[in-house]
């Protein structure tokens, strides 16, 4: 009798395991979706908060039972942290192109988007670019990358545009860190400054590594700036505004690739009344979609946006809409659709230039008022 008992809850559930087997076998193709970030080091905190912008992503997919030539699917997220280091981000752009990935979200920084994408190119791989912002990324003739986020030839070089024709600067200086990035923005901004007739007096360099910028600063008040145009993330950026105002700089802090983030008036501690930034994109709260973005991460992550997670969101789906449309995960069947995309996001309309660039991608000036950014205006289609 014993025996009985106990044998019989296994034969049912024997059973029912049968029952199920033919569903397990009609069960989802799995399609592994690949992400790199920096997921440690100083700006792991861009890299998760751009992680979780892809997870959501792909928990919305499935919450909407998205299914790819007819059938089910089931996202698998392989993630890699490249630590926001160029070698790394070839390494770990190798072990995705292994694991057989179907696409990449990634990188973050530009110094590691750069060479990972050249590896992405050579194994046919689509890699969508949710915030590296050097203009190169794109310019080099690729088929496989593809940008949801406006490059730094608008960010920084519209800055450039400003501080001459608005702001009206005559004495102009940089400071930028020497990465793909710091210095990217630092050129563009260069480059529209003297387009539009202004003047350098000084170019400081850092590095992305860096704590005190006080001898490039002390170089740079000597020579009496209006404006410091600050090219790095904002490890750096922060502590650069932190120690202008240590040091009584009053020329006018700008910069841009984050400043404006919810974590950077916290490091910068000592903010500078009317600094301003040039940012990627609009700003979140601007329309519904992102109000609304921002409140379910909220709740799904018990963390506020702090910068990309939106772009992630939407680069994450670009591939995912590319897929459905051409009924395949295969790159050589999707790569066309995803050239020809054409949807709302939450960063904005995506649709891409033949170069993969994002096509008419806005930017934001925000600026410093009474100790917080706020938006001044947002500009498209540059
Ligand atoms: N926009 C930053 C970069 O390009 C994150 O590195």
């Amino acid at each position: 009798m014993r025996v009985a008992k106990i044998l019989r809850p296994i034969a049912v559930a024997v059973v029912s395991l049968v029952a199920m087997a033919p569903l397990a076998s009609r069960a989802d193709t799995v399609v592994k979706i690949g992400f790199a970030a920096p997921l440690t080091g100083p700006n792991a905190n861009y890299g998760k908060d751009l992680e979780n912008g892809v997870k959501m992503a792909l928990d919305d997919a499935k919450a909407q039972g998205v299914k790819i030539n007819g059938q089910p699917v089931s996202f698998q997220l392989i993630a890699q942290d490249d630590q926001a280091d160029p070698r790394i981000g070839v390494q770990v752009a190798q072990k995705l192109v292994d694991e057989n990935v179907a696409v990449v979200v990634g990188h973050f920084n530009s110094g590691t988007t750069i060479p990972a994408s050249n590896l992405y190119e050579k194994a046919g791989l689509p890699v969508i670019d949710p915030a590296a912002t050097n203009p190169t990324i794109s310019g080099r003739g690729f088929k496989n990358i593809f940008m949801v986020i406006s490059s730094d030839a608008q960010n920084a070089g519209t800055a450039g545009a400003y501080a001459v024709e608005t702001t009206k600067a005559k004495r102009i200086a940089v400071i930028d860190d020497r990465t793909a990035f710091g210095q990217g923005e630092a050129d563009e901004f260069v480059k529209a400054v003297k387009a539009h007739g202004g003047n350098i007096i000084d170019h400081e360099y850092t590095t992305n590594q860096a704590t005190d910028f006080k001898t490039q600063l002390t170089n740079l008040k000597a020579k009496n700036p209006d404006v410091i145009f600050v090219g790095a993330l904002n490890p750096q950026a922060a502590g650069i505004m932190k120690q202008m105002n240590q040091l009584g700089i009053k020329a006018q802090y700008v910069g841009g690739g984050g400043v404006k983030d919810i974590d950077f008036i916290k490091l910068a501690g000592d903010v500078s009344e009317g600094a301003m930034a040039w940012e990627y994109g609009r700003p979140l709260d601007s329309t519904p979609v992102g109000a609304k973005f921002a409140d379910r991460f909220k709740q799904k992550f018990g963390e506020d946006v702090l910068s990309y997670a939106p772009f992630g969101y939407d680069a994450t789906w670009a591939a995912i809409k590319a897929m459905q449309a051409a009924n395949s995960t295969n790159p050589d069947d999707y790569r066309p659709k995803l050239q020809s995309i054409s949807f709302d996001g939450i960063t904005g309309h995506i649709e891409f230039n033949p170069d993969g660039s994002l096509k008419n991608g806005s930017s934001t000036v925000y600026q410093v008022k009474n100790g917080q950014w706020v938006t001044v205006k947002t500009v498209s289609g540059l």
